[in-house]
């Protein structure tokens, strides 16, 4: 690449995107084979130590993932911070004393610097991160298609607009996974990721408190921890079984009537999800097959074509 000049490059890219006529780039897992072969393995160790550290990181960024992606595409947009031409996602309200991880992609990106300068973007080094963090916790693994570029803004009203609240339907939570173009099975799939991490009381402490359809004995166990005033950041695993395991225990769980959030338990509440959900609770490998395909399909989702994108060399400031 860095023997063309500037005006073959843009050359190439019309007459590329001329004969595709493609909105966006491909993917390919083989995106850095040649540039940065050594990305997985960089990303991986990394990943592997933060979770010998904190068995949560692995949910963490999983979650950083999903809201990335469903903020104008998986584009590392979730990853900058605030300046002063823009107010970023990170202290949008889904995000705000909730989102974490971002030093741990922070310090990934530094080690992919120093062995393939600014080749890797952090949207890619994300969802690499992703895979690994699912795949430590002990869930499945997949191979990652790369080559997603990073956004140069963010924008704070659009994570507020386009990331579900606790308090979702189950018809909000179709509707918005649908505008992504994900269907209501893969929304049931992705929501398996609540396997695995924590949530504060106060995004589950009305369910705890006022509604019908839970377990007596779980929300006693959770008001325990969760008061009715007070205590707003006090954390409950979202599955107490296996709190740091990535399985289909969440699905049991919801027939169980152990769901954490509102918008969990929506899921299996009488309507279209309640048979997937059974399906999901007798058979993890089920679940395994569609939680990647759903992963896949959602870390497809990318910026509008002519969106100003880059390689960020540091994560948090476009370049
Ligand atoms: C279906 C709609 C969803 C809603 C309403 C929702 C909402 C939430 C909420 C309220 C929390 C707790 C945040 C806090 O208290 O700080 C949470 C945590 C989490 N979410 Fe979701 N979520 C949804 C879908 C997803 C998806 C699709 C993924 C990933 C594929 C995901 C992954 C996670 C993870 C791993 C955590 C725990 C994070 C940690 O412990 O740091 N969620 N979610
Ligand atoms: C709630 O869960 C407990 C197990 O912890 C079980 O013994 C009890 O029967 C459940 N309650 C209902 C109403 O299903």
């Amino acid at each position: 690449m860095a023997i063309f000049t500037k005006s073959a490059l843009f050359g190439f890219a019309v007459v590329f995107s001329v004969f595709t006529g493609a909105a966006n780039a491909q993917l390919s897992p083989n995106f850095y084979s040649t540039s940065c072969p050594n990305l997985g393995t960089i990303v991986r160790s990394g990943m592997a130590s933060a979770v010998q550290t904190e068995k949560r990181m692995g949910a963490s960024i999983l979650r950083l993932f999903f809201h990335d992606c469903f903020v104008n595409g998986c584009d590392g947009s979730i990853l900058l911070d605030d300046t002063p031409t823009f107010t970023g996602e990170k202290n949008a309200g889904p995000n705000a004393n909730s989102a974490r991880g971002f030093e741990v992609i922070d310090a990934i990106k530094k080690q992919v610097e120093a062995s393939c300068k600014a080749t890797v973007s952090c949207a890619d080094i994300l969802a690499l991160a992703a895979r690994d963090g699912v795949s430590l916790l002990g869930g499945p693994t997949w191979s990652v298609p790369l080559g997603r570029k990073d956004s140069r803004t963010a924008s704070q009203s659009a994570a507020n607009a386009n990331l579900p609240g606790p308090g979702s339907s189950l018809a909000t939570l179709i509707s918005m996974f649908g505008s992504k173009n994900l269907s209501p099975r893969d929304m049931t799939a992705l929501s398996g990721a609540h396997t695995v991490g924590q949530a504060r009381c106060t995004t589950f402490r009305s369910r705890i408190y006022t509604e019908r359809n839970i377990n007596g004995t779980f929300a006693a166990l959770r008001q325990r921890t969760c008061p009715r005033t007070g205590g707003d950041s006090a954390l409950a695993p979202f599955d107490v079984q296996t709190a740091d395991g990535f399985d289909n225990a969440y699905y049991q769980n919801l027939v169980a009537q152990r769901g954490l959030l509102h918008s969990d338990q929506e899921l299996f509440n009488g309507g279209s999800q309640d048979a997937l959900v059974r399906q999901y609770s007798n058979s993890p490998v089920q679940f395994s097959a569609d939680f990647v395909s759903a992963m896949l399909k959602m870390g497809g989702l990318l910026p509008s074509s002519g969106t100003p994108t880059e390689v960020r060399l540091k994560c948090s400031k476009a370049n």
